[in-house]
């Protein structure tokens, strides 16, 4: 497995690999991998015949005040670990290979991203679709993959690369939890014992929404309601947002008849923590 820094080192092995006619599959991350990560990983192994890893704590990504210095990096773990999947090439630039001086051009989906995490995170899915379309441009995959965990940031990418004819298929793969119901993140590892325990209001809440439905319950402010009741019972937990959305264009949904996305964002101290299920309703 080779670990790369520079664009020039990357292009000089993706080149053969592509006109050698082999499949590309990428995964981008930020690092500090866990198992949601390696889900990832472990489908483009099993799809593709040459795997790519990035590992890049994207700063345009992060908003004033945010994490991004205090983001967890740990590249000697993710590279044993890509390793161990069979990941043949690891991309993990610097800052000033990936944002040159004087760079200026930024890539924006405009719908999509104004509500959910877009609200609270101005400039965030900006960042993130210009990281992507670079890493897209320098890695040129067949198939990028991505988790629902990120249920907002998939659609927006998914658009981004339909809009900009991109050569790439994306695949939206399933949120890896942990035994209790917590969402895998890498920001769990700020988590005090005491938030930990808190942050299982966020499953719970999305699985009583899930029963609501279940028994029949059609009605999204209510649900929506109930949910709140669940967060806000929990002393540690400060509620962002909970909402209850089209799963393709992240409308409203005041009345449920189809698919539904609900989604929410709850700060556990200083921790930001998201979520979300896909409920089918019949
Ligand atoms: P990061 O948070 O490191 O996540 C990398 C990928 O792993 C994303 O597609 C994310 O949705 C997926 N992922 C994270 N936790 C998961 C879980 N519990 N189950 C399944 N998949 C999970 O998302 C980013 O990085 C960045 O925004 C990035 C796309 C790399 C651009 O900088």
């Amino acid at each position: 497995m080779d670990i790369i820094r520079t664009i020039p080192e990357l292009k000089r092995i993706i080149g053969p690999v592509r006109t050698s006619g082999r499949t590309i599959g990428f995964v981008p991350t930020m690092g500090y991998l866990h198992q949601g990560h390696l889900s990832l990983v472990k489908a483009a192994r099993s799809e593709c015949d040459f795997v790519v890893v990035s590992i890049f704590v994207n700063p345009i990504q992060f908003g004033v005040g945010e994490d991004f210095e205090q983001y967890p990096r740990d590249l000697a773990s993710d590279a044993r670990m890509c390793q161990e999947e069979g990941v043949n090439l690891i991309f993990s630039p610097s800052e000033r290979e990936m944002y040159p001086r004087g760079f200026d051009t930024r890539v924006q989906v405009e719908e999509l991203t104004r509500g959910l995490c877009g609200r609270g995170r101005p400039g965030h899915f900006r960042g993130v679709t210009t990281v992507v379309t670079k890493l897209f441009n320098l890695v040129e995959p067949d198939i990028a993959y991505f988790g629902q965990k990120d249920a907002q940031q998939a659609l927006v990418l998914k658009k981004m690369a339909a809009d900009l004819n991109m050569n790439v298929t994306l695949k939206i793969m399933p949120t890896v939890r942990e035994t209790d119901g917590l969402a895998m993140s890498s920001r769990n590892a700020y988590l005090s014992p005491d938030e930990r325990k808190a942050a299982l209001v966020l499953y719970k809440s999305l699985k009583q929404a899930e029963e609501l439905i279940k028994d029949g319950s059609r009605n999204a402010s209510k649900i929506i309601d109930t949910m709140k009741e669940i967060i806000t019972g929990e002393p540690l937990a400060q509620l962002e947002y909970i909402e209850i959305v089209d799963t393709t264009n992240l409308e409203h949904i005041d009345y449920m008849e189809a698919e539904v996305l609900i989604a929410l964002a709850v700060k556990m101290g200083q921790t930001r923590l998201i979520d979300n299920i896909i409920v089918e309703v019949q």
